[in-house]
């Protein structure tokens, strides 16, 4: 059994380097080609709340950023760097106002999230996405589309100006 069970693990991290290698092949350069997160992760959306935010300006959305049980206890914990294993979701929505809430309240006061805009993740996975700092970026449309490539190598470098709390810029809110 102990044998059978080796011959598992053995055979499962040779899949995952020899993918690796395939990818990391593909670049001329000598860098590791980043690899990115192409389908969302099942269950995402029960995931639990780690905070919110609104970004004004150009992207004027509200967000709602979750993560899996692996993150949450990271967090919790204040555990630097992030497991394997953990998944960060950044749910995004328009920030619209809410006519509806403006005419309880009487004046106009009221946001609300208003149509999807995409959805965003950060997947740890430190030798899957080695090349951009163990994390695996994903985003998609409300149509459930993944970002072009030119998009998505734009995470990383921005990310990475976080080094301190492991590229994660959000925090957890009680
Ligand atoms: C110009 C810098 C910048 C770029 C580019 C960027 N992000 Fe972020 N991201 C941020 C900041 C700042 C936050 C926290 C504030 C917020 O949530 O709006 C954030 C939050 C997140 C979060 C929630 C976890 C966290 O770190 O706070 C995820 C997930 C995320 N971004 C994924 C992505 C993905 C995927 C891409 C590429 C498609 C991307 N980001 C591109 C700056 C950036």
């Amino acid at each position: 059994m102990r044998r059978i069970a080796f011959v598992l693990v053995a055979a499962a991290s040779m899949a995952s380097i020899a993918g690796y290698t395939a990818h990391a092949a593909k670049q001329t350069d000598g860098q590791a080609a980043p690899v990115f997160v192409v389908e969302s992760p099942a269950g995402y959306r029960d995931f639990m709340l780690i905070s919110v935010a609104h970004e004004a300006g150009s992207l004027n959305s509200l967000g709602a950023v979750l993560g899996n049980d692996v993150a949450i206890k990271a967090y919790r914990g204040k555990t630097l760097p992030y497991p394997d294993g953990t998944i960060i979701a950044a749910l995004h929505y328009s920030h619209s106002p809410s006519e509806e809430n403006d005419r309880i309240f009487g004046k106009p006061q009221s946001f609300v999230p208003g149509h999807p805009t995409n959805t965003q993740f950060m997947i740890k996975d430190s030798q899957k996405y080695a090349a951009t700092g163990g994390w695996g970026f994903g985003h998609f449309g409300p149509d459930g589309k993944p970002g072009a490539e030119t998009l998505m190598k734009t995470c990383f470098p921005c990310h990475a100006q976080e080094r301190a709390r492991d590229l994660v810029f959000t925090q957890y809110m009680p």
